[in-house]
């Protein structure tokens, strides 16, 4: 069993997807073992994208990101790292095929839906960045 860490990013949050993005991994077969609505401040955001911190679209990214309440997800299942990144499609909206969640709803590389770990050494290290070890329940 792997585990991912999931941002539902403000677009989604406006455009009012977050239900339909759940369906997607719950008929995928993932489970939610944590959830929570919270507002990114500037210096989690940093320590969250440090290793894009210093390109030009970091301001863009880290005001978007903090613009308003998000909610953050943990998710385990099989391969649920790899699979939910291909639910989702590439970072560029503009180039994620139609039937994927970016596909479907996404605008660009910044304003894309969701954020989803990469790895899954990078879902351990973001899954306790954004949750207390009690904020998680594994089943
Ligand atoms: S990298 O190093 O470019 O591969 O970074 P990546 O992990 O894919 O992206 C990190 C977040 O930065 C955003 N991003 C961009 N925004 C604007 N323009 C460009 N070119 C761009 N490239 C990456 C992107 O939304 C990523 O956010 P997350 O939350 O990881 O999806």
């Amino acid at each position: 069993m792997q585990r991912t860490l999931i941002i539902f990013k403000p677009d989604c949050m406006d455009q009012r997807h977050v239900g339909n993005v759940i369906d997607r991994f719950e008929q995928a077969g993932f489970t939610i073992i944590g959830c929570k609505l919270t507002r990114l401040a500037p210096a989690l955001l940093r320590e969250h994208y440090a290793h894009v911190a210093d390109r030009p679209f970091y301001p863009r990214l880290e005001s978007f990101m903090g613009s308003r309440p998000v909610l953050v997800m943990g998710l385990e299942g099989d391969d649920v790292v790899q699979r939910v990144r291909d639910l989702l499609g590439p970072t560029d909206s503009k180039k994620a095929a139609k039937g994927t969640i970016r596909g479907d709803f996404g605008t660009d590389t910044t304003v894309n839906m969701l954020h989803a770990s990469d790895s899954e050494a990078n879902g351990r290290i973001e899954l306790a960045r954004f949750f207390k070890p009690d904020e998680l329940f594994p089943v």
